[in-house]
């Protein structure tokens, strides 16, 4: 902690924050943020937009879904029958039309669609690349019709394995102009992941790089991919086509007939390839994300609503205006729900520029994101709690250090934020004026669902505030899914369908029904507990079910379980939730071991932690590596054999006075020893 945040002044003011949950933040004028104006200005305005978006969903999705290009208009805005959506039915379009063909004919050609910025510095100077939307639109119609020529066609899925690198935007895009599935694979998971995604979406044709830039390290992309293609293979799934971009111009090893250099088929290719009329429930894209079971699921995203919803809520929510100077940073990976949504399809069809940035934000020093901010003068800055927590932790000096008048409006995601980090973040980047949006959504939701709009909603640290125009919010009783009081936590549901919803889950319909559908009425179920306040904001209280929310990413326990036990040396193991001071949550993992390994384990339980975690690393990624391990005898059960995650979660926040209820505990002894196992 810096001086600003370790003083005992500041501590019992942090203290103070979290008492004081009361604290209502007004929204300020749009000319004071040197903004033309608010979209939705007040908070009376934005009531009256959110119940006419319920009352008159036709009516209202009309008229925004007017504001894009259809290559032919929609029969009907929806078809709801539980828990199917089909939304704009009978339309036609293509998503990467209305990015950037849409502004090129609308004579904005030239104007700046993206902005890139790498990690490295060589000289000390930043590497920058921009685009404007016509050479974005060129780029992505080579690589569109280098697809094409690869073999690659309508419905076809293609992973993608990259950095963020500016042609991974290129990839996504191109996948969407000729109508190919796209399903991007986040560049920090492991090879057996690729194999875990590509098997289950049965894809052919894997673009990579050969190496991503991290903090100055290389991440052997294609080395990954090429040991997922031989595990592949092993199991006579082959990949017929890899695109390999060069980046770090690391050594990798090559495939003759199967691996391609992206600049040797792109240079050949015309830039002429005409946007592919999609039809507005074909899939536009497939994401892996984890849930209560061992294997993530592939959410199914398709065309029409999943464009208009991004598109709407992009622009709702932070207030985008195109030639008004602004400048757009999600700082979020494109491999990530959020990069999809706000770093690509909801920002570049409102025409305003896009940023992407390559790298770790301490890289290479922890000054990094501010002295993109003074030298982009961004003014949308869109990061996660998470990121927050480690600024604060690195010291003011790195922001003083820059000017960020150019700030506007400040956002959050992925996680709960803190109200001592969202006073940070208000005081500190925000200058005491940004509003803060605070945006509670999941990669099933597509965008944003409950949401401060900046010109409208006071804001209170703390809270995600109102739903989103267009959501139907209600917090009920789990069992009889009535309504409850404000005030008492619940079940968060969504009873209407929004355009954006996913629409299932890749090759599993069942499970699909009952994750997210398990009720008569329809719901939506979105695993997570929450609570209206008196003035009816939201405050979401967590996940309901065994996912963990590890830096804003989504880890099921069961997935570090299976990954976990599959180590020679593990007989059985329970993972479970654990406070951590700036990832919010972290992994806590209880395991039993083999016989020949407990007798030694004394001398050998730090490295067989060590161990354990790379092996995790290797079955998942560095992300879902465990924070803490303890080795245990045997693990609290009750009588029917179901481990009691209860008492792990109490023993791995260090309650030492355990009360809850034990008395269906096998053993007592069990968790007497756990108490006293050392923490690796
Ligand atoms: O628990 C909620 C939490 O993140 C989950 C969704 O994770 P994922 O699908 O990976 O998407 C993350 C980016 C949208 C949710 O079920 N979550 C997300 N945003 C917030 C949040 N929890 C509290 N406040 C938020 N703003």
């Amino acid at each position: 902690m810096t001086p600003d945040t370790n003083s005992p002044n500041q501590q019992n003011q942090n203290i103070e924050s979290f008492l004081r949950e009361d604290r209502v933040f007004p929204p300020v004028e749009a000319k004071e943020l040197g903004i033309p104006k608010w979209h939705v200005g007040s908070l009376e305005e934005y009531r009256t937009m959110h119940a006419r978006s319920l009352e008159d969903p036709d009516g209202f999705w009309s008229e925004i879904a007017s504001e894009l290009d259809w290559m032919r208009p929609w029969d009907r805005v929806l078809e709801w029958k539980a828990p199917d959506a089909r939304w704009f039915v009978g339309a036609r379009t293509n998503v990467c039309f209305n990015a950037l063909d849409r502004q090129v004919r609308g004579g904005h050609g030239a104007d700046t669609a993206l902005v890139w910025e790498g990690e490295p510095m060589p000289n000390g100077k930043p590497e920058v690349r921009r685009y404007t939307y016509q050479e974005l639109l060129d780029e992505v119609s080579r690589f569109a019709n280098a697809l094409r020529n690869l073999g690659a066609k309508k419905g076809d899925v293609v992973t993608i394995y990259m950095g963020m690198v500016p042609e991974l935007a290129i990839a996504l895009l191109a996948c969407a102009r000729i109508g190919a599935v796209h399903s991007v694979v986040f560049g920090g998971f492991s090879s057996q992941a690729i194999v875990d995604r590509v098997v289950d979406s049965s894809s052919r044709i894997i673009v990579t790089q050969d190496g991503g830039w991290r903090r100055g390290n290389v991440v052997p992309l294609k080395e990954n991919v090429d040991s997922a293609c031989a595990t592949l293979s092993d199991t006579g799934r082959d990949v017929n086509k890899v695109i390999v971009l060069r980046r770090c111009n690391n050594s990798t090893s090559w495939h003759e007939g199967r691996d391609y250099y992206w600049r040797d088929i792109v240079d050949v290719s015309s830039s002429h390839c005409p946007a592919e009329p999609m039809e507005a429930e074909d899939p536009l894209f497939l994401l892996y994300t984890s849930g209560s079971t061992g294997k993530p699921k592939g959410v199914i995203h398709t065309t029409a609503g999943y464009m208009v919803w991004t598109y709407f809520t992009a622009r709702t929510t932070f207030n985008l205006i195109p030639d008004a100077n602004q400048m757009y940073w999600c700082t979020a990976d494109i491999g990530w729900i959020t990069g999809h949504s706000y770093i690509l399809y909801g920002i570049l069809p409102n025409r305003v520029p896009t940023l992407m940035y390559e790298g770790a934000p301490d890289a290479p020093s922890e000054d990094r994101f501010w002295d993109i901010v003074e030298r982009h003068q961004v003014t949308h800055f869109y990061t996660a709690p998470t990121a927050i927590r480690s600024f604060m932790k690195w010291g003011n000096e790195h922001v003083h250090a820059h000017d960020l008048s150019s700030l506007q409006v400040l956002g959050t995601v992925g996680e709960p934020i803190n109200p001592e980090a969202w006073s940070w973040y208000h005081r500190m980047i925000g200058r005491g004026r940004c509003p803060i949006v605070d945006t509670w959504w999941q990669t099933e939701t597509g965008g944003h669902m409950i949401t401060p709009l900046p010109g409208a909603t006071p804001t209170k640290p703390g809270s995600c505030t109102l739903p989103m125009i267009g959501v139907h919010a209600a917090v009920v009783d789990a069992t009889t899914l009535e309504d409850l009081p404000k005030g008492t936590g619940g079940l968060l549901v969504i009873k209407k369908p929004w355009p954006g919803m996913l629409r299932g889950v890749q090759g599993d319909r069942d499970r699909f029904v009952r994750t997210y559908f398990d009720n008569p009425h329809g719901y939506y179920v979105p695993g997570d507990g929450a609570r209206f306040d008196e003035d009816g904001y939201v405050w979401i209280m967590g996940r309901v079910d065994d996912v963990i929310n590890v830096s804003g990413h989504r880890i099921g326990t069961m997935e570090v379980e299976s990954a976990l036990v599959s180590h020679p040396a593990v007989v059985e193991a329970a993972v479970v939730a654990m406070p951590h001071e700036i990832k919010g949550t972290g992994i806590s993992a209880f395991v039993t071991l083999e016989p020949e390994y407990v007798e030694n384990l004394g001398m050998n339980a730090k490295s067989l932690g060590a161990a354990l975690r790379q092996h995790v690393r290797g079955e998942i990624g560095s992300f879902a590596k465990p924070d803490a391990i303890r080795f245990a005898e045997s693990l609290p059960k009750t009588r029917s054999g179901k481990i009691m995650r209860r008492l792990l979660r109490d023993i791995a926040a260090g309650n030492q006075d355990i009360s809850q209820d034990t008395t269906t505990l096998e053993d007592y002894r069990v968790l007497a020893k756990l108490r006293e196992a050392e923490e690796v």
